[in-house]
């Protein structure tokens, strides 16, 4: 196994942190620092240390699905002292990763994982993965706007993949669109409905590839059951 992948799956970071630990030689192999990218080692022969300490992979790893409310932040600690979702995870044992980032005054679908490897991998924009927000926009975009934004608008970083746009409502000049997305650029869907010039007032992550939010309540999470795992591990590429 790679040596950043086995600290990723350790728990210790995301699999591109973990490449930096190893770049700045914080992470050595039988007692020895290693800096070379890719190094191969062998969980059950190898002692590997992170800044000396040992590392090991733990026996299970979690996968939890939190429905995030409005309010909290996608970081680990906020100098501000602000809630963050890991205050809503409390109760688990191991520190987790969120897979990507919601604003903080959106709500929905969140995953989070001591899986750093399946985590690097879904946020990865080479597989795509599919997330679908629900938004309530200011204004009644047109059908040509909508299809605008389904081909791809233009933003500062670029323009944007193609979207699937469903309008869903619409009335007292204020519009409910479906937008799913397979890219997770810093606030993107609040980026994209800007560029056609209908803000968005509340945005909704309802499904993150296949997983929805049924059974859970705003700051409720659950543990994803092994098929789901398998189902996420299959859509990236891993076994
Ligand atoms: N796009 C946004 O603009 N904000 C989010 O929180 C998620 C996607």
């Amino acid at each position: 196994m790679r040596l950043q992948k086995f600290l990723a799956r350790a728990g210790i970071a995301s699999r591109r942190s973990c490449e930096e630990f190893i770049k700045q030689g914080r992470v050595k192999v039988n007692g020895k620092i290693v800096t070379e990218m890719g190094f191969i080692i062998h969980p059950e022969e190898d002692k590997i240390c992170f800044d000396d300490k040992p590392v090991r992979l733990p026996k299970q790893n979690y996968y939890l699905l939190l429905y995030k409310p409005a309010g909290y932040l996608t970081t680990a600690k906020d100098t501000y002292g602000r809630p963050t979702v890991l205050d809503l995870v409390k109760d688990i044992p191991r520190r987790l990763f969120p897979v990507g980032r919601l604003d903080q005054d959106t709500e929905g679908v969140l995953l989070l994982t001591d899986d750093g490897e399946l985590a690097h991998r879904l946020m990865h924009p080479r597989f795509e993965v599919k997330k679908t927000y629900k938004a309530l926009v200011k204004g009644i975009p047109e059908k040509n706007e909508l299809l605008r934004l389904a081909k791809g608008v233009e933003l500062p970083d670029g323009n944007t993949s193609p979207a699937e746009v469903k309008l869903l409502t619409a009335k007292n000049d204020r519009a409910v669109i479906l937008i799913a997305v397979h890219e997770g650029r810093k606030h993107q869907v609040k980026r994209m409905f800007a560029a056609i010039n209908y803000p968005v007032i509340k945005l909704k992550r309802i499904r993150f590839a296949f997983l929805g939010l049924k059974g859970l309540e705003p700051g409720s999470y659950r543990k994803l059951n092994r098929r789901e795992i398998q189902k996420l591990r299959r859509l990236v590429g891993l076994s």
